[in-house]
């Protein structure tokens, strides 16, 4: 069986995201979406509100494919997650060419890491090449709408948490 894993912080999944899942199903048996906690970072959604919204997301988005996905979430090294996992593959997508360098570098490293893992990389679909969780969440804080950039349900979740989170700073 082959098993992949598909890390990332998903803060939200978006349907780019969700297009590199689709996609990496049609070559492996098994994925594994790990969402990484990063305690350095805060978050719109908590590790579990990414795993829920994910779960629902695939649930939605790909119900034909959705019980060959599993996620979860994961501290440390991907490749360690990897380990855990017994998967031998790590999927990323790639939009553009400005994704290129910095994903080199981490298949790169990871390679160095744990030579038995392979990085193999799925071109985003190109109407999904603009997007971003880090633009999704900017709309979504400034009341924008993302219909059409994440999975319904997701959208839903973001509303109700751009609208739990503080006003900024320095708004009268
Ligand atoms: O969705 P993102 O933020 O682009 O995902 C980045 C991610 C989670 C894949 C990367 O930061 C990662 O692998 N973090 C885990 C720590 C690790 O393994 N670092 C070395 C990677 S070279």
């Amino acid at each position: 069986m082959r098993v992949a894993v598909y890390p990332g912080s998903f803060d939200p999944i978006t349907l780019g995201h969700v297009d590199v899942l689709r996609r990496s199903l049609g070559v492996f048996d098994r994925v594994v979406v790990a969402v990484l906690v990063n305690p350095k970072k805060a978050p719109m959604l908590d590790v579990g509100a990414r795993v829920d919204a994910i779960i629902a997301g695939v649930a939605e988005a790909l119900p034909d494919l959705a019980d060959r996905v599993d996620v979860r979430p994961f501290a440390g090294l991907t490749v360690d997650a990897c380990r855990e996992l017994g998967a031998r593959f790590v999927v990323r997508g790639l939009r553009a060419v400005s994704d290129f360098e910095a994903e080199l570098q981490m298949a790169h490293m990871n390679y160095r890491l744990a030579p038995e893992i392979d990085t193999i990389f799925f071109m985003t679909a190109l109407e999904y090449g603009y997007l971003s969780s880090s633009l999704v969440r900017e709309i979504v804080r400034f009341g924008g709408d993302p219909t059409g950039m994440v999975p319904p349900s997701v959208a839903d979740r973001l509303v109700s948490a751009a609208a739990a989170e503080e006003a900024p700073v320095g708004v009268p």
